[in-house]
């Protein structure tokens, strides 16, 4: 076994077997999210768990509708086709044992603060924000739980599509915590017999430049 097979072991599974996951693994993971970096410590995370099945489908069905909607107002043909045939990945996680909501909260910036206050141009500011380190720190910690999950036998699909219904998901899940707002979800089951392969990569040539 390789060292890093822990890692070549995940892959984004959408289609999963009608078992409960116990609630002991789905918090085993999420403290192995909480495992991860983040910006000065400070674990802008939170991570809603949601099991009930008449939630999950209202929720599939705002993301639905939204889409349509969205549909709708695409300016050719083409496009509209196009983003009504991606629908089905934006709402697989009806049909996943478990569901966790991710929540982020923005990064207390001590640079941005001391640039906006010192009157820093908006260029300035737009560019001390551009590397999202509160979103990178969401990703790193739903990374953790891809990973933990793929170690323990489950599957997991990392999602934002459907959060072009961030305001109306955050309204039917009714979570409130000061500043945090939908960032990501994370289905959770155990895969179903039949995996795909999963996609290739680009190869290494393409996307690593050495500098000596
Ligand atoms: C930020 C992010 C958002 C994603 N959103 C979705 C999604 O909404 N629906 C989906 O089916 N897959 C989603 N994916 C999964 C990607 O499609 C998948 O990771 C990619 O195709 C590579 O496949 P693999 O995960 O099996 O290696 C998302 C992945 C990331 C990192």
């Amino acid at each position: 076994m390789g060292k890093l097979d822990f890692i070549y072991k995940r892959q984004s599974i959408r289609k999963y077997k009608n078992i409960r996951v116990p609630r002991e693994d789905i918090m085993e993971l999420i403290k192995a999210a909480t495992y991860a970096p983040s910006p000065k410590h400070q674990q802008n995370w939170h991570f809603v768990v949601i099991e009930n099945r008449d939630l999950i489908n209202e929720m599939a069905d705002i993301v639905s509708r939204s889409h349509d909607r969205l549909a709708e107002m695409a300016k050719n043909e083409s496009d509209r086709e196009l983003y009504l045939k991606l629908k089905k990945y934006y709402i697989l996680f009806k049909d996943a044992p478990a569901l966790i909501i991710v929540y982020g909260k923005p990064y207390d910036m001590i640079e941005y603060k001391i640039l906006k206050e010192g009157g820093a141009d908006e260029e300035t500011l737009k560019d001390i924000l551009a590397p999202q380190s509160d979103a990178q720190a969401i990703g790193a910690a739903v990374e953790n739980f891809l990973l933990g999950a793929a170690a323990m036998g489950y599957g997991t699909c990392y999602m934002t599509g459907p959060t072009h219904a961030k305001r109306e998901i955050e309204e039917l899940v009714g979570f409130n915590k000061g500043g945090y707002s939908l960032m990501a979800m994370i289905t959770l089951g155990i895969p179903d017999d039949k995996v795909p392969q999963q996609p290739a990569r680009k190869p290494l040539e393409e996307v690593v430049t050495i500098i000596e």
